[in-house]
């Protein structure tokens, strides 16, 4: 797909971690962003600076439907189109098999399995009036194999997974091209909550998933990536 300032990427998650330096990465890259965040008067700096031609940023939470629907119009109004959808907010609870905790496992499913099908479907229509559509889908190695105890995050994870890959099939011949993007443990304040027993050092840092997005994006419709695996650390199974 031909880099171009006319190219509108939503980005959902976009105000910290890996969210806001993909945002960062395609603003360079020349794209025009439509940032959904839940705070949207709380953009950092290196975003708020974006000139206003090449910057929307909506109020959206990921556990309210109304709000999908209120980002992906108020994209149409301020461009009239919608080319790529970065699926990139995300939450993780280390439930684990024997925890009693469903209200967590709900909010997962929630943030991490159903809005992105939801903003794909909203989104869907535009894309195959693009013609060369993006949807991006980070998802994590944790949707790909289960290491350790963190059932809850890799459900809802495989489930996103799911997700990523009907929209793969259901998009063909539309031209819409579909990448799952599989990181293990990276840079972020996830990693920092989570994995506190993790060099940060020793993670990939978003740095290296942004330039792995803005590569995918550059990628005509006949070369299409169902999935990128971003190890960190050796992976034996
Ligand atoms: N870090 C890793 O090791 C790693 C590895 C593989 C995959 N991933 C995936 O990468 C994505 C980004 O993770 P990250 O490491 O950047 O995590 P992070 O630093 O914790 O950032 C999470 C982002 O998601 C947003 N978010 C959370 N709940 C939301 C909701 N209900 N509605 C809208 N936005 C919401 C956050 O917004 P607020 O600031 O409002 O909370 C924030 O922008 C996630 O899908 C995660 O599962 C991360």
């Amino acid at each position: 797909m031909e880099n171009s300032l006319k190219k509108v990427v939503m980005i959902s998650g976009a105000n910290r971690g890996i969210g806001r330096v993909i945002a960062e990465k395609l603003s360079e890259d020349g794209y025009r962003l439509s940032l959904g965040i839940r705070n949207p008067c709380e953009l950092p700096d290196s975003l708020s600076s974006i000139p206003e031609k090449q910057l929307l940023c909506h109020a959206y939470d990921a556990k309210r439907k109304d709000n999908a629907e209120t980002w992906i119009e108020a994209t149409i109004e301020y461009y009239g189109r919608i080319d790529v959808l970065v699926n990139n907010a995300g939450i993780l609870h280390t439930v684990g098999l024997e925890d009693d905790a469903e209200d967590l496992l709900d909010e997962m499913w929630e943030v991490n399995a159903k809005a992105p099908l939801r903003l794909t479907r909203l989104a869907f229509p535009y894309l195959r009036k693009s013609g060369s559509g993006r949807i991006i889908d980070i998802i994590s190695m944790s949707g790909k194999r289960v290491k350790g105890n963190w059932v809850g995050y890799s459900m809802s994870k495989y489930a996103a997974l799911a997700v990523s890959h009907t929209a793969r099939l259901q998009g063909w011949n539309d031209g819409i091209r579909v990448t799952a993007i599989c990181p293990g443990y990276v840079k972020s304040d996830m990693t920092v909550r989570n994995a506190p027993n993790i060099e940060q050092g020793d993670m990939s840092r978003p740095q290296d998933i942004a330039r792995v997005v803005s590569t995918l994006l550059l990628l005509p419709n006949e070369s299409s990536v169902p999935e990128v695996m971003i190890n960190c650390v050796f992976e034996t199974h």
